[in-house]
Parts: structure tokens; sequence; C-alpha cells
């Protein structure tokens, strides 16, 4: 199964690389289909905090206000070895094995499209990260809701913001990490007001309730961690990021995560939820459904890669061989891709893992 993410994430990147040549076949489509995760939320909520402590890895820009400012698409791959590195779709030819120089990109990137203001762009940063530590996911961090524009930012801004994480999150095939902060009140979460919107029996929404070290003392966050404030199909996840006294601090990552196993468990409030809570659990959890979505997806994505070989074979032909320019071997390795996808496929059917495993 775990296969099947890759080669899911595989289509993913190839259906994205193929960018405008694309446009008139059935590979947006397919791009739609396939399944990812969105993280949602107010500023400052602890969206990027949290899809870091999931990644396991420091190398997203966090703070106060709006720090966030195009989607960053994240893809995850799991690889053997020892070495990590990251690359951005827009730097094909670079490995980043630094990951402070990532975050850097990031900003830098960031800025190139939307001037060094605070302004916003729906044109996401495309960035895969490689290492034996990842479970194999794809994430889309956005933009945080706000209520209003600060300084220099149109007051259209508010707006904006709403519909370009709508625009995400209302595909059917999206996923939604709704994040909320628990110092403040559930009913005024800009996560838990969108994605009720798009997802109203709360089937693809998990929610993801951060802050909890910072709540009032003498109140606890045990009723909306045990589903009873606010009732989602998927279970609620509480996590402990670092706060920004961490961060200037510089507390990596296995120290905060050895601190929220910590907290969890010996805190009497939140002792007999300890397993399942913090940033690891909420990863493999994600990781396992993920999983499940795209086998339940597969004979839809069949049919639409199948539609999608006969386009990119047609097209090819309409290029004509030997296929010297770019966009030609493109479709090539998407085609390959496609390919692979479909003997997987089969196999499925056969009640055969891919590993030789019965389903
Ligand atoms: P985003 O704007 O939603 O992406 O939020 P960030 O991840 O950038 O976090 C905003 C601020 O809240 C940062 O200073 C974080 O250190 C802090 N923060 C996030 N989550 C937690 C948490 O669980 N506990 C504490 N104490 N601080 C947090
Ligand atoms: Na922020
Ligand atoms: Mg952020």
């Amino acid at each position: 199964m775990d296969n099947l993410i890759t080669l899911v994430n595989k289509l993913q990147q190839a259906c994205t690389a193929l960018g405008d040549h694309g446009q008139e076949s059935a590979l947006p489509t397919l791009w739609d289909s396939l399944p990812s995760i969105a993280v949602v939320g107010g500023q400052s909520s602890g969206k990027s905090s949290v899809l870091e402590s999931v990644v396991g890895k420091d190398f997203l820009p966090r703070g106060s206000g709006i720090v966030t400012r195009r989607p960053l698409v994240l893809q995850l791959h799991r690889i053997d070895g020892k070495t990590e590195y990251a690359e951005f779709m827009h730097l094909p030819r670079k490995r980043f094995t630094d990951f402070a120089a990532v975050r850097q990109e990031i900003a830098d990137e960031t800025d190139r499209e939307t001037g060094r203001s605070k302004a916003i762009s729906p044109i996401p940063i495309h960035l895969s990260i490689y290492s034996p530590y990842v479970v194999n996911l794809t994430l889309v961090d956005l933009p945080g809701l706000t209520k209003v524009a600060v300084e220099g930012q149109p007051d259209s801004i508010v707006q904006d913001i709403e519909n370009m994480v709508r625009a995400f999150i209302e595909k059917p095939n999206c996923i939604i990490l709704a994040v909320s902060p628990a110092n403040q009140d559930l009913a005024t979460s800009d996560a838990i007001k969108i994605s009720k919107e798009v997802d109203p029996k709360g089937e693809r929404t998990f929610g993801v309730l951060t802050k909890i070290d910072l709540m009032d003392k003498g109140t606890d966050a045990v009723d909306i961690l045990e589903g009873r404030a606010y009732r989602l199909q998927q279970p609620w996840v509480g996590v402990v990021n670092r706060s920004q006294q961490d961060i200037n601090k510089n507390v990596d990552m296995i120290a905060a995560r050895r601190r929220e196993r910590e907290y969890f468990a010996n805190t009497p409030e939140y002792k007999h939820l300890a397993s399942r809570m913090g940033s690891e659990y909420l990863a493999k959890m994600l990781s396992k459904h993920l999983e499940q979505v795209i086998k339940s997806r597969i004979p839809g994505l069949q049919s639409l890669i199948t539609k999608t070989i006969g386009e990119l074979e047609t097209e090819l032909k309409r290029l004509g061989k030997p296929i010297a320019n770019d966009a030609g071997g493109k479709l090539y390795t998407i085609m390959e891709i496609c390919r692979m996808f479909d003997g997987i496929y089969k196999e499925h059917l056969d009640g055969i893992r891919p590993g030789g495993e019965k389903v």
C-alpha cells in the first residue's frame, strides 16, 4: 500500500510538472482526484507548527502575523538510507540538505511572487522532502484566515484568503486539517467555520487542537478532545507545539516531541488520552487515513488514468518522434507513472499487494 501512496505522490508531481501542457487533457481532473491534506485555520493558530511537527523537521517560516502568503504544496517521500534532502519544483536541479536554507528559499520565493509586501498569491510553491523519517503524505500549508486587513494590505485580503482556502478544501478529495487554538473559544474558530461550510457532516475534517499548554488555569480541553464540544466523524487530536520563546531559543524537534509526549502523559486531565495525542500520532493517523482514501478511490482513479494514458499517447503522436523537447519528455514520464499505477491496480484486483501480501 505504501507503494500506492508513493505512486500517487509521483502522479501529483508529474501532473504539476507538466503545468500548462496538461490543460486540455484529463490531467487537471486527475490532479484534483488525487487525495491531499490541506491545513486550514486562523492566523497564528499554529498551522505551520503542526505541519513541521508532522514532518518532524524545521523548515517552515513561522511566527506572528501573516507569514504564509502562498500555498505550499509539500510532498513527503519516504526513502531508504540516511540522507535527507529537499527539492523545489522551481529549482529542479538543486538539492537542499540544509533545512534552514529551505526555510529561506520559501520566504524568498514568496517575495518573488508577491513583492516584499504583505500581499498573498494563490500560486503554490511546490516542495518535496525525501527522508527515511517521514511518512508518505502530500500536505498543503495555506495562508491563515483573518478578520481584518493590516497596514499595507488591501481590504479585499480577508475575502481573498478565504476564497483561496475554500478553493482548496471544497474539492471532495481534500482531507481537511482544521487547526484551532485551545486558548480561544472553539465557537469562534475560523477553521471550524470554513470546514463546516464545505464538509457539513465532518467526514473529511480532522480537528487539531493546538496551544493546549496555553489554556487558562482551571480549564481543560477534554470536552473538545473527546468529541463532545464539536462532533466530527474523525477523532480530534491535541498537540503542543513549540512556543515563540522555544523557537527563539532554537529548541529542536526531537526535544519538542519528547516534551509534547511528556506533557500528555503527565497532565492528569489528559493522561487517559495520551496514546492518541501529539504530532507523531497525528502523522501516523493521517498516513493511515490517506491509504484508506486512496484504496477506496482506486477504481475511479483507474478509469481516469486509462483516459489520461490514451490522451498522452495521442499527444505524443502529435508531437512526433523522436521527442526532443521538454514537454515530450515530461509526457513520457507521466505516462510511465500511469502505467505503473495501472500495473499496481491490476495486482490489487487480484487481491495481492505489491509486496506479495494479501490485502
Ligand atoms: P500559523 O500562522 O497558523 O502558521 O501559526 P504558526 O505555526 O506560525 O504559530 C504562531 C505562533 O504560535 C508561533 O509563535 C508559535 O511558536 C506559537 N505556537 C503554535 N502552536 C503552539 C502551541 O501548541 N503552544 C505554544 N505555546 N505556542 C504555539
Ligand atoms: Na503566522
Ligand atoms: Mg503559517
